[in-house]
């Protein structure tokens, strides 16, 4: 359980509620009626039984994981429209900061566009969406596998998967890892506000799948190349047989 007075005494977060079971953490703020609540407004749950990814993926989150969203306005860090589409890579870095912050082992980067991985292995995924009605609202949403150990999971997960327990070899304090979390999050938006250049250089130094041989599926199909890193843009840049490709979506297939 979360010690929500601990949170909101300890962060820029205005309003958290914690749920023992929802659907969707992101589904619930799209649909909650934000009319009179202060923002940024915090909603996570003990049990999220629909969870969602990018697209069609859904989001398995066992007991003891971590699955929070955060209802809030991007003007409140000076953050115009035109840099949204960066914020999950924003976000995936404000994770590694936090992450880097908890655990003394690891090697923690960001895998373009919205995941967090641990020594090779997928620890966090973030899922980002527009409000429909308050279109200067956005969720955030961060879903980390925190006490869910996967030592038990089926040894095709284990190579995938890997949550913060496994390895640190011991148990954490979630609310001081969500509190982590938060305050870095909000760290990188006040960052990123006034300078849009520091957190290309920070992901540079980030990137999961830079120097791979990498195959990317976008809506014109797949694409295999050496992964260049990204431009300031958020976008992927892979060299290709043809020379050098910009792709600004997409999932990443074999890294
Ligand atoms: C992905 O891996 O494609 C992103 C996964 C994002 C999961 C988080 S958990 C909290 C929030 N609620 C959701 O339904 N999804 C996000």
């Amino acid at each position: 359980m979360i010690d929500l007075p601990q949170l909101l005494d300890q962060t820029a977060i205005q309003d958290a509620q914690w749920l023992k079971t929802v659907g969707s953490t992101n589904t619930y703020l799209l649909n909650f009626d934000c009319e009179s609540i202060h923002l940024p407004l915090l909603v996570g749950t003990e049990s999220q039984n629909q969870g969602r990814g990018r697209g069609s993926h859904q989001w398995w989150s066992g007991t003891g994981s971590l699955p929070f969203s955060i209802l809030l306005a991007p003007a409140h860090w000076e953050i115009p429209p035109t840099r949204w589409p960066i914020l999950s890579l924003v976000t995936g870095l404000a994770v590694c900061r936090a992450l880097k912050m908890l655990s003394h082992v690891g090697t923690f980067q960001v895998k373009w566009p919205n995941d967090v991985y641990a020594n090779g292995r997928k620890i966090c995924g973030i899922l980002i969406e527009a409000h429909p009605v308050h279109t200067d609202q956005l969720v955030i949403g961060i879903g980390l596998n925190v006490n869910n150990s996967l030592a038990e999971a089926p040894t095709e997960l284990q190579h995938k998967a890997i949550a913060l327990c496994d390895l640190l070899g011991t148990p954490l304090n979630t609310t001081e890892v969500l509190i982590t979390l938060v305050n870095s999050l909000d760290e990188q938006l006040r960052e990123l506000g006034p300078d849009s250049r520091r957190w290309h250089q920070e992901f540079r130094q980030n990137c999961y799948v830079s120097g791979k041989m990498i195959t990317v599926r976008n809506v014109s199909g797949e694409v295999t190349g050496t992964c260049m890193g990204i431009d300031e843009d958020g976008a992927l840049k892979l060299l290709t047989e043809q020379g050098v490709e910009r792709i600004l979506a997409g999932e990443i297939l074999i890294a």
